[in-house]
């Protein structure tokens, strides 16, 4: 078969299969199910470094805590470091999507001793080159 075949069928191969990479897999499916409520965005991505208690930890590195944190306060400086990270921080904007971007920056706000009412929109997080989906 020729190269240009060979291609072909494996596109179509990538078709034929696209059912089983459905976002959630049943029990037994390959791919981990994609974190979609801020919830599950701040237990996948941020609580390695700022623990789960989102209190922060100083060890190995300095990871500054999120709970009763007033710079949560200003969104637009939270949604700068979160898309571009910080020093020790990495950036997200290449791994978190608008939509989780948001989720886990309302749920921070409203969280861990934080209250600032308002949600977190999508212009804010585009704003520093969130991408629009994932
Ligand atoms: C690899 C470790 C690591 C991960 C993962 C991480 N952070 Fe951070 N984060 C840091 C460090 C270190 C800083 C301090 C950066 C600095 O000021 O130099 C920081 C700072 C911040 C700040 C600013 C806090 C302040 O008081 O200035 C926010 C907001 C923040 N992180 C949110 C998040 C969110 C939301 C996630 C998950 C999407 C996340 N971080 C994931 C390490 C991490």
């Amino acid at each position: 078969m020729t190269t240009h075949r060979f291609f072909g069928a494996l596109a179509l191969m990538a078709v034929l299969a696209t059912p089983a990479l459905a976002d959630e897999p049943g029990p037994g499916g390959s791919k981990p199910p994609v974190a979609k409520t801020g919830e599950e965005v701040y237990r996948t991505y941020c609580q390695a470094c700022h623990m789960a208690d989102a209190k922060g930890a100083v060890g190995a590195g300095r990871f500054p805590a999120l709970a009763n944190n007033e710079r949560l306060g200003t969104t637009a400086y939270a949604a700068y470091i979160v898309a571009n990270g910080k020093g020790g921080m990495p950036w997200f904007k290449d791994t978190l999507s608008k939509d989780q971007a948001q989720a886990v920056l309302t749920y921070l706000r409203t969280h861990f001793g934080n209250a600032y009412k308002e949600p977190v929109t999508a212009e804010d997080v585009a704003a520093f080159g969130q991408k629009p989906m994932r």
